[in-house]
């Protein structure tokens, strides 16, 4: 009797070594492959972008994501500096402040390095050389250069290069302010104004798609260079970003981004 009991309780012992052994495989085939990720988490850039501004920064119409050249060359620099990108969507014309409260780590948003910004935020290397361009109505026949817009009726962009430079040549009442670039232009088709000052790269393409009512007249003002910006004293995020841009400009990475979006080499 007694032997009886003592196998009987070294079955149940084994039964129950076998079954924990098995459970112990089984939690620990599940919790492989999160370890390796757990080991390689990034350091989190948060990257604030106006994605209103086709080809920088705009949403897909078909598959609502955030696309353009920023948002891609954004995304190599995070992964060459070995971020881990979150993209932030705002108003252009909030970014330098959410840089300067810290809510942002940077931002890449086709931003002009002016010497104004440059007092309160820090900039990258240039990415881009651009400039202003003068649309109006295709149907326009005085307007044929910024020497035109004195006293004509001007859409733009707060807080943008454009609107600085409109300013410079028309009294402010004349001028229509607008959050994003796209509402301009349709301001300008719709009749509400003569021009709008804006980049030259972003006018082009919103005539590309479809928008022949729109015409781009003039020379392109062509002093500014695109840079992306960092809070002030960031000194590390900037030197990264910096090396990044670097390498990525070296190894053929940015070209093959500039090619998809702009069609060409960069310049
Ligand atoms: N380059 C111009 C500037 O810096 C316009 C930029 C507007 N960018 C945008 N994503 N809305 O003022």
């Amino acid at each position: 009797m007694k032997k009886m009991i003592k196998f009987a309780l070294l079955a149940v012992l084994a039964l129950t070594l076998a079954v924990s052994a098995v459970g112990c495989g089984g939690s620990q085939s599940q919790e492989q492959p999160k370890e390796p990720a757990k080991a390689e988490a990034k350091p989190k850039l948060v990257v604030g972008a106006d994605a209103t501004f086709a080809p920088f920064e705009f949403t897909d119409p078909k598959t609502g994501k955030y696309v353009g050249f920023d948002i891609e060359l954004m995304q190599a620099i995070a992964e060459e500096a070995g971020y881990e990108m979150d993209l932030q969507v705002m108003a252009f014309d909030g970014l330098i402040a959410a840089l300067q409260a810290k809510q942002i780590d940077a931002a890449i948003s086709a931003m002009t390095i002016t010497p104004e910004r440059a007092k309160v935020v820090d900039f990258s290397e240039p990415y881009y050389k651009s400039g202003l361009i003068v649309a109006v109505q295709a149907k326009n026949n005085d307007i044929k250069s910024f020497e035109d817009l004195k006293g004509k009726k001007i859409a733009v962009q707060s807080g943008t290069t454009g609107a600085m430079h409109a300013e410079k040549i028309t009294d402010k009442d004349k001028i229509t302010y607008f959050t994003n670039s796209d509402q301009a232009l349709l301001e300008l088709k719709n009749g509400g104004v003569d021009a709008v000052v804006n980049d030259y790269p972003v006018s082009a393409y919103f005539i590309q798609q479809g928008n022949n009512d729109v015409k781009l007249v003039g020379e392109i003002l062509s002093a500014e260079e695109y840079g992306i910006a960092i809070p002030k004293g960031k000194t590390e995020t900037l030197e990264k970003i910096n090396a990044a841009l670097k390498k990525l400009k070296e190894n053929g990475k940015y070209a093959e981004i500039y090619q998809k979006w702009f069609g060409e080499q960069p310049k």
